[in-house]
């Protein structure tokens, strides 16, 4: 399905689907702040409407601006369509309603964002829809779950927050075996480090909210991939209704030229901190698949070009000292968000995994001293710097 283009990343990031000409020969794609779009003459209205003149109808459904975005995606997925959504939970929440139903199976890990692990948990089984939570990174127990039948294969790699890695082209092939179709969640990623879609993943899920976008100020999602899944994805959202503001697109669609440079400079300054708090005296361990420690390092060697920007750690000395540790840190928001230039810290118990109780943060094996820490693009010397006159807190 994945479709090569000629042209390399960072050219595809700036030009694709921005090629124009826009209107008065504008420069960048405009935004088109319009909830509806009038048309000359019923008739022309009524082709418009059923498909057979290209247009737009009312912004729910579709939208210039938005169709650049989506345009955009796919090419930098390498897939054949995408559609964009309000947030990031929107995207996934529309593309597991739009392609499963009652009596279906999905199989996903215990390591899905915490969001994502409440549909699971809490919703679907509400609609008749059963979930079944693999072991992270037992892929032969995932296999097994696979080969006995299912409708989904959900996956995310790296995990948010402990850093997992899944073998992407291993389990999408366990789920292709059984007809299903799989989706991977690339967040954490970014099309830079990794394309799921070229390792056999049906479809591919961004909260465009975070490294897309790059600059923590706005929320969206976007799921990419196979025309046919899309198509019903779309649908759903015409109809649910979560879809993304013109503006929205435009601040995501800006963000993306920049996202080759940036995922540079977020890879190496991740790794250059995790090799440093590595071998520092007051942390007691350090969760970056760039580590060769890093259980998962093989494989994302394999299946990643970068680390990503994101790297957990547990401060020694308990619960009293991460708040010590957190609170004194100049140069790290302590916000709920990663993927943003400024470098964002804060517990996953805070975080991305608020929704679950200490018990279930155990079970899935989130220590409550958990820092993550989203690697911003600053100069890695004063990131450095900052953690050290943090950790001598301790
Ligand atoms: C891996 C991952 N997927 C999905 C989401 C949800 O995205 P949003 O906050 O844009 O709804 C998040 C949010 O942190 C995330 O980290």
């Amino acid at each position: 399905m994945a479709e090569k283009n000629p042209l390399h990343f960072d050219t595809l990031a700036v030009w694709a689907a921005e090629e124009g000409p826009f209107p008065h020969g504008a420069a960048v794609t405009p935004i088109y702040s319009a909830s509806t779009f009038a048309h000359e003459t019923l008739e022309v209205w009524h082709q418009v409407a059923t498909g057979l003149a290209p247009g737009h109808i009312y912004s729910r459904n579709t939208n210039p601006t938005l169709a650049v975005l989506e345009q955009k995606m796919a090419l930098l997925d390498g897939t054949e369509a995408a559609v964009s959504f309000s947030t990031g939970m929107a995207a996934i929440s529309a593309s597991l309603l739009a392609l499963l139903g009652s009596g279906d199976r999905v199989v996903s890990i215990r390591d899905s964002y915490g969001g994502t692990n409440v549909l699971f948990e809490e919703f679907l089984p509400r609609y008749g829809i059963q979930v079944t939570l693999c072991d992270t990174t037992d892929f032969e127990n995932a296999e097994v779950e696979i080969a006995k039948g299912c409708q989904l294969v959900y996956l995310e790699t790296p995990t948010n927050p402990t850093l997992k890695i899944i073998d992407i082209a291993r389990l999408c092939q366990a789920a292709r075996a059984v007809g299903a179709v799989s989706i991977t969640d690339n967040t954490f990623a970014t099309p830079v480090n990794q394309q799921p879609a070229r390792l056999g993943s049906d479809l591919v899920l961004h909260s465009a909210t975070k490294f897309l976008a790059g600059h923590s100020d706005v929320l969206a999602g976007i799921v990419s991939g196979r025309r046919d899944l899309i198509k019903k994805i779309h649908h759903f959202r015409e109809i649910a209704g979560a879809t993304l503001s013109p503006e929205g697109a435009y601040a995501v669609l800006r963000g993306m030229k920049t996202l080759g440079l940036r995922m540079a400079r977020h890879n190496s300054n991740a790794q250059t901190i995790a090799e440093h708090l590595l071998t520092h005296p007051k942390v007691q361990s350090v969760l970056y698949p760039g580590l060769p420690s890093h259980p998962g390092h093989a494989i994302a060697g394999r299946q990643m070009r970068g680390f990503g920007g994101v790297l957990s750690f547990v401060p020694r000395g308990g619960e009293a000292m991460l708040a010590a540790v957190l609170d004194a840190l100049k140069l790290a928001q302590r916000a709920a968000h990663l993927g943003g230039v400024a470098t964002t810290a804060g517990p996953p118990k805070v975080t991305s995994h608020v929704e679950l109780s200490p018990a279930e943060r155990a079970r899935a094996g989130i220590p409550e001293t958990l820092i993550r820490y989203s690697v911003g693009i600053e100069d890695p010397t004063d990131l450095i710097a900052d953690l050290d006159q943090a950790l001598a807190r301790i």
